[in-house]
């Protein structure tokens, strides 16, 4: 097995807003071992981006954190402000989840990937970080690169501004690369370039890559492990084929109830009922409760803690009964 570059433990996140907190991130524990695919899988407002920003000190200044996260044994929560600054963009790389937004409109690409570069390697002369900057495109597999890299963001199609964030984040080599939605907005068969493009990095270098995306399906090709997020908890996580065939969280079969299949091809798709709990008021039990189907008494007065059931670990007082007790219930449904 090979040895974790990132381990964050009981990690939290609270934002302060007018009248309370809201707690985005409540006691995550995530392990990313070198060179393998983790991904982060939840709902929008899941805590699953605040879980990453939390750990590169780059939250809003009204957030709050505590707990912890340590890559390569360096503590992350409480480090200084110059040594985040020296790994963000250096031995971790990130791709921030809106490339429009993240992306300076009045400079070229090329000159943005040149300044990723020059920021961590201020000795390396001006032809050798062009060259870089070319070769990142390539390796990004953006066409023309020479002249590409020419243009400014706007010139740019969606899924290659992507590609650009991408050879942003992995200019330096990192060890870990972060990456925050990185195919939302793009349509399937650039989504599919983009991973394989990702993948392929990975690869590479042996670095370790972070997927966090809302999308169960954009991670089932290319993930080692994945952790689902709800309502800021880590509620399942697991080796991907086990979540996919296996799963125990009510949570995650309604994700994948969601989820476009060939096995299921002409059955309705079955969204999730409801919404998620708010986070500045969140029910005493189980932040799902509200719209679980298997709920039982107890779940409304004791919050589940992750535990191991079979090859999953999961936080569900009900399982492993909870998803036999659903697919008892479809079948009469049915
Ligand atoms: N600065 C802030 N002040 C108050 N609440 C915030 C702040 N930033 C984020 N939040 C809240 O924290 C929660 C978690 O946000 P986060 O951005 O991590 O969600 P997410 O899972 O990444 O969602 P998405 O899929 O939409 O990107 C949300 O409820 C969000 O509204
Ligand atoms: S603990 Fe209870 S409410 Fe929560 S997911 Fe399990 S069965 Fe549903
Ligand atoms: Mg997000």
């Amino acid at each position: 097995m090979n040895e974790v570059l990132l381990q964050t433990r009981d990690l939290g996140v609270e934002f302060a807003v007018s009248g309370g907190a809201v707690h985005a991130v409540r006691g995550v524990d995530i392990d990313v071992r070198r060179g393998e695919v983790v991904g982060i899988v939840g709902e929008s407002g899941s805590g699953k981006s605040a879980t990453m920003l939390a750990l590169l000190g780059l939250l809003a200044p009204n957030a709050k954190v505590h707990g912890s996260a340590s890559f390569n044994g360096i503590e992350m929560i409480g480090a200084p402000h110059e040594q985040l600054r020296a790994l963000r963009g250096g031995r971790i790389g990130m791709v921030f989840q809106d490339p429009m937004t993240s992306l300076n409109p009045v400079l070229t690409v090329g000159r943005q990937i040149a300044e990723a570069i020059e920021v961590h390697q201020p000795t390396l002369r001006p032809k050798r970080v062009m060259a870089r900057v070319q070769e990142l495109l390539e390796v990004v597999a953006i066409p023309n690169a020479s002249e590409r890299m020419r243009a400014y963001p706007h010139e740019l199609s969606g899924g290659m501004r992507q590609r650009v964030m991408i050879a942003m984040a992995v200019a330096n080599d990192p060890e870990l690369i972060i990456a925050d939605e990185p195919t939302t907005a793009l349509d399937v068969t650039i989504q599919a370039q983009i991973l394989t493009v990702l993948a392929d990095l990975r690869s590479r270098t042996n670095s370790a890559l972070v997927i966090i995306t809302h999308d169960l399906g954009v991670v089932a090709g290319v993930a080692d492990r994945v952790n689902v997020m709800y309502a800021g908890r880590v509620v399942e996580r697991g080796p991907v084929e086990e979540l996919f065939y296996r799963n125990q969280h009510p949570y995650t079969a309604g994700l994948l109830a969601c989820l476009p299949r060939l096995d299921t091809r002409g059955r309705d798709l079955e969204p999730i009922g409801g919404a998620p709990p708010l986070l500045d008021h969140l029910p005493k039990g189980c932040a799902f409760v509200s719209r679980c189907k298997v709920a039982e008494p107890r779940c409304h007065d004791v919050d589940p803690q992750l535990r191991d059931v079979g090859t999953v670990s999961v936080a569900c007082h009900v399982a492993p009964a909870a998803t036999s007790a659903m697919k008892a219930m479809k079948a009469v449904d049915a």
